[in-house]
């Protein structure tokens, strides 16, 4: 852009729409950079990083002004939140970048489409940590707010980034979804859960990486004993901060009965000052809604609502535009659509709670999970109610608080993956892949199904089990000998293994201790057990010595992270600090590889269990006997009932039904035949998937099997 147009001329539906021509090209000229652009090494990089923080510090003005001119938002906030923290970003991830670590590898070429809450710094969530670990980007701002990401455009050619290093595609849903489509190698996503899905589904067996950050329905948790003024203040900032209109808004309030009524007042009266008007106008504080659309979006889902009662800020509407005084609406029982849907406008619901576990009950009734906001001046309640809390980002007595150090994002059908942070900077980087061990791989007899007889059995729940079917699988040695019959595993006996690890969550809350001690138990009783294995693997065509060693190692391993992988602590610049939690994902459903008949099992059961996942093995019936010999072993090694389980099945008939489960966290399938269906089934409940390669890398293992939880907590104040 040689010439700026005035900024008041702007609007957007002038911005052109790029078709796939335009975004074929931009992913040609991206690819074409990248290489370079990687090679040119982390400082190098990093020196361009901080140019463009700069440059955005010294255009602030303009990059505030346009970002209200096209999103509506009030001057003050995109002058004290949205500018400052975009820059903030780029500082930071040139940091990451000078020490990005010269064995990590880009993805290569990633498609980037952000929505229009904050346009600018949704837009440096993308771009730097990317920019950083040395990919090249082709990025669409959203249809309404394209302007301050084309000012972007400029600022990157005065900060000196290689021409095709970022590219930026303005257009519509249709403009993304091509980009989706597009030769790149990884989408990173922000925007509604539904279009979430539906890239989730595009990219489903593209081998594409995606990350996903989707909205939310998050709870803002009052106790009685909490500074009541503070958290009126942090209500103001959850929820009419920006009209609403974030992913992340405190849009639940959940009032401890006793100070409910008193609570209630003092929010009405501070509505009551609240100042609705021209977004320009530094005073006030309730600026427009984005588009007509979005408007007629939440006066349509608050029309329909019957439910509670409705208070409506008094101040007056501005003559003409797109507004929405800001809204209470109290009384309304957890199962109300309000207290179930995104609203993404000024509107609050709320209802009240007893007790501490009745508030977290209520807190994590949603399918979202991605914030929450916990005020009580007891350091006791608030730290013990923090961690109980589905969702990735929680506040204790703040709210809607980001920084560039603190990773960002959700879990269930908030999505997966990180932004901020080294969390969020992996996210660009390609894992390495270990080369996995090599065996000599025996041929594969047809399965052939045969009535019931000595067969082994699945396990679950701590017990053997008859497949719910009733048949077996015939299963042959290498020399082609039939060696055993196993059970074949169906869709009903996942279901009772999904039943047996929710009987299971105990384990999630042992301390990383006794998990380790289990796991060294359970290393011990293999040992034990060596040669009979060793033999089993060496009659499947396996080096059983060499496998069995592995595997003992990979417990060892296992058992050592079980109290270590504890996650790290964040400063960050609002006088607090952010725990950064490694947590378990819950319940993971995986498929074993084909080959490393014990070494896989194990190696995905010790991480998933180091740290406090409960795990569903199903095991292809090629090398099962080797899995079916474990049972003994896990019966005598204290995992407790119900933590493991094991199902021999065709993995044809059962990834469907495990990738489509609402109510497994994760599902893994290391056959990319699997890939393409076990992804597009994942879509339903935005399960996390991990599809590449099996690799015996417990970090691998451990990073699939952990969300990260970031506690922001008041310190040093
Ligand atoms: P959206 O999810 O449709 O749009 C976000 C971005 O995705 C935009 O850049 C859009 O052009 C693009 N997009 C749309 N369809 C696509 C497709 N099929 N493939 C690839 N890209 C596509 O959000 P929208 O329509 O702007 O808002 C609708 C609702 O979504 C809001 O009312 C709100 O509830 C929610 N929302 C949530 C956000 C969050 O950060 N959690 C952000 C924006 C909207």
């Amino acid at each position: 852009m040689p010439r700026r147009t005035p900024p008041a001329a702007l609007n957007w539906r002038r911005s052109p729409k790029a078709h796939s021509a335009d975004i074929n090209a931009a992913v040609a000229a991206a690819r074409a950079a990248q290489p370079a652009w990687e090679a040119a090494g982390g400082p190098a990089r990093a020196r361009i990083l901080y140019a463009i923080a700069r440059l955005l510090q010294k255009h602030a003005r303009l990059f505030a002004v346009l970002e209200t001119l096209d999103n509506g938002k009030p001057i003050r906030e995109a002058r004290d939140a949205d500018i400052p923290l975009a820059q903030r970003h780029f500082y930071y991830h040139a940091g990451l970048a000078q020490l990005f670590p010269a064995t990590s590898r880009a993805y290569g070429v990633c498609g980037q489409i952000i929505p229009w809450n904050f346009p600018l710094l949704m837009l440096a969530w993308k771009v730097a940590p990317a920019l950083a670990a040395g990919n090249t980007v082709v990025l669409k701002p959203a249809e309404y707010t394209p302007l301050t990401a084309l000012l972007f455009a400029e600022v990157c050619q005065q900060a000196g980034v290689p021409a095709g290093v970022v590219n930026i595609v303005t257009g519509d849903g249709d403009t993304g979804a091509a980009l989706v489509a597009a030769d790149v190698d990884k989408i990173a996503f922000t925007g509604s859960t539904d279009v979430g899905r539906i890239i989730r589904r595009a990219t489903a067996g593209t081998g594409k990486a995606l990350t996903l950050e989707l909205g939310g329905k998050s709870p803002f948790i009052v106790f009685d004993d909490a500074d009541l003024d503070s958290a009126v203040e942090g209500v103001v900032d959850s929820i009419w901060f920006n009209q609403g209109q974030v992913c992340c808004a405190g849009s639940r309030l959940l009032l401890h009965e006793p100070i409910a009524d008193r609570f209630i007042l003092k929010l009405k009266a501070r509505m009551a000052t609240l100042r609705m008007g021209d977004p320009l106008d530094k005073s006030v504080d309730i600026g427009a809604i984005v588009h007509p659309t979005q408007l007629a979006r939440i006066r349509d889902m608050v029309g329909a609502n019957t439910a509670g009662t409705t208070h409506t800020a008094p101040c007056p509407l501005p003559d003409g535009g797109s507004f929405f005084p800001p809204t209470l609406i109290t009384g309304l029982s957890p199962s109300d659509a309000l207290m179930q849907h995104e609203i993404f406008g000024p509107v609050l619901v709320s209802t009240t709670f007893r007790t501490p576990a009745e508030a977290v009950e209520l807190a994590n009734n949603t399918r979202y999970g991605l914030a929450a906001s916990v005020w009580s001046e007891n350091i006791n309640t608030a730290l013990t109610i923090a961690p109980q809390l589905a969702a990735g980002v929680i506040w204790v007595n703040g709210a809607n608080m980001l920084d560039a150090a603190a990773p960002f994002g959700g879990i269930r059908e908030s999505g997966f993956g990180r932004e901020g942070g080294p969390e969020g900077l992996a996210a660009y980087t390609r894992p390495t892949e270990a080369p996995a061990p090599q065996r000599t791989s025996p041929p594969a007899p047809q399965p052939e199904v045969s009535g019931i007889d000595r067969t082994a059995k699945l396990y679950i729940g701590g017990k053997q089990a008859r497949p719910d079917s009733g048949y077996s699988i015939a299963v042959h040695d290498t020399g082609g000998t039939l060696a055993g019959h196993v059970g074949a595993g169906s869709r009903k006996d996942l279901r009772n293994a999904v039943e047996a690890m929710n009987a299971a969550k105990g384990w999630a809350t042992t301390s990383g201790h006794a998990r380790a001690q289990v796991l060294y138990f359970l290393a011990e009783n293999l040992s034990a057990r060596a040669g009979e294995f060793a033999a089993l693997i060496d009659r499947f065509g396996g080096a059983g010595q060499a496998e069995v060693e592995d595997s003992l190692n990979a417990l060892f391993t296992a058992a050592a992270w079980a109290d270590k992988f504890d996650g790290r602590v964040a400063g960050v610049p609002f006088g607090g600090l952010s725990l950064v939690l490694r947590t378990p994902v819950g319940k993971i459903a995986a498929i074993c590889p084909d080959d490393a008949g014990l070494l896989a099992p194990i190696t995905l059961l010790g991480g998933a269990l180091t740290l406090g996942n409960r795990i569903t093995l199903v095991v292809p019936p090629r090398l099962s006997l080797i899995a079916t010999a474990l049972y003994q072993v896990l019966d005598t090694s204290d995992v407790p009932a119900g933590t493991v389980n094991i199902i021999t099945a065709n993995p044809h008939e059962i990834a469907p039904h495990m990738a489509a489960h609402h109510d497994i966290d994760a599902a893994w399938a290391f056959d990319p035949a699997l890939a393409p269906g076990v992804e597009e089934e994942s879509a339903r409940n935005l399960k996390r998937t991990w599809t590449g390669a099996f690799t015996p890398d417990m970090t691998r293992v451990l990073d699939a099997a952990s969300a990260v939880k970031t506690i922001w907590v008041p310190f040093g104040l």
